[in-house]
């Protein structure tokens, strides 16, 4: 029986060791599954069953010592490794990454609403259809749901969408809070779009909900005028248009006076002085009564701005496909 052979040979082998490849390849030839001491368990398969035990015990032994020595040595050998780095050789440089722009400016956005006393809450963004649409007073068969409007919808399997708009979050919110109620929810939202320099499949958006006893367009205004002004750092003339939402009533687009002509007009502004900067309004009763509130106790205004516009207007970025791209060239700028 070789058992003593075998053990003599490994610890002469071990004696002999230089460097990690003679490690590498001890390790390789004797404790591998396919290695020497592995190699004498077949020896004892047709053996008789006390037979069997005793030398399957001793090759167990041996195992165990080869393993033991084998390990000291390694641990020998990556100590003088260590001893052997130069530490006068200058460090290899290493990239640091950087906040996304979009996180830099959400977190921005974040930042300002804060201080204007709004809790930051997120949604879920794969969403039922309820509280994409119907809560929003967007119901089956209503245009806004059809694919040409806001419902540029990806439906999932069993029933659920990629929500389109934050505004799926508000009455989330109504049903889980008490009024007053002033969140801010940021994230993501998809739209199957055909994309170009300024349409993407995914972007982010920030919804602003408000909710409480007397509240007028005049808070909105004032909240927006507000928050605008911290966001650009300078003061902002700011218009309410008419539009329609469905759930919002009135509702309105809100454009800002241009800020590269200061409103005489030019190219950023297509000549007319404003730039359409969010949709908002005063939330619809439906949208109150569908968050389990009173409409006639309740009241409320509602945002919801783009964060990748104004990242794009902020860093003069020309295509919004970029912040997707995962191009480091691009990214590193910021
Ligand atoms: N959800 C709208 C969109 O995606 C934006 C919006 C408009 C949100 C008016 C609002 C609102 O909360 O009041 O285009």
């Amino acid at each position: 029986m070789d058992i003593e052979n075998i053990k003599k040979e490994a610890l002469d082998k071990l004696e002999n060791i230089k460097d990690s490849v003679d490690l590498e390849s001890f390790k390789r030839d004797y404790l591998s599954k396919k290695g020497k001491i592995r190699d004498l368990f077949s020896l004892v398969k047709d053996l008789p069953i006390e037979e069997k035990k005793t030398l399957g015990q001793k090759i167990n032994q041996l195992a165990q010592e080869i393993e033991e020595v084998f390990l000291l040595k390694e641990k020998d050998f990556i100590k003088e490794k260590k001893e052997e780095i130069d530490l006068t050789l200058p460090a290899k440089p290493t990239d640091l990454g950087s906040l996304h722009p979009i996180t830099q400016i959400r977190r921005e956005m974040e930042r300002i609403f804060q201080l204007m006393g709004f809790s930051v809450v997120e949604g879920p963004e794969i969403e039922d259809e309820w509280h994409n649409f119907d809560a929003l007073n967007i119901p089956e068969g209503h245009p806004a749901r059809d694919a040409l409007s806001l419902g540029k919808t990806f439906y999932l399997k069993g029933g659920n969408v990629l929500r389109t708009q934050t505004s799926s979050a508000q009455v989330r919110y109504m049903k889980k809070m008490k009024p007053p109620i002033r969140i801010i929810v940021p994230g993501k939202v998809y739209r199957y779009e055909t994309t170009d320099a300024s349409h993407e499949t995914n972007f982010f958006q920030l919804e602003g909900l408000l909710i409480d006893e007397n509240v007028s367009v005049a808070n909105l205004k004032a909240v927006l005028k507000k928050f605008l002004e911290e966001f650009f750092k300078r003061e902002v003339e700011i218009r309410l248009r008419p539009s329609y939402f469905p759930f919002t009533e009135p509702s309105f687009e809100v454009d800002m006076l241009c800020t590269v002509c200061d409103g005489k007009g030019c190219a950023a502004c297509k000549r007319t002085g404003w730039v359409e900067i969010l949709g908002a309004g005063m939330v619809h009763p439906n949208v109150i009564k569908n968050g389990g509130l009173d409409p006639k106790k309740y009241k409320g205004f509602a945002f919801g701005l783009s964060i990748d516009r104004p990242t794009m207007m902020k860093y003069k970025i020309n295509d919004i496909r970029l912040f997707h791209s995962g191009n480091l060239n691009f990214l590193k700028q910021f």
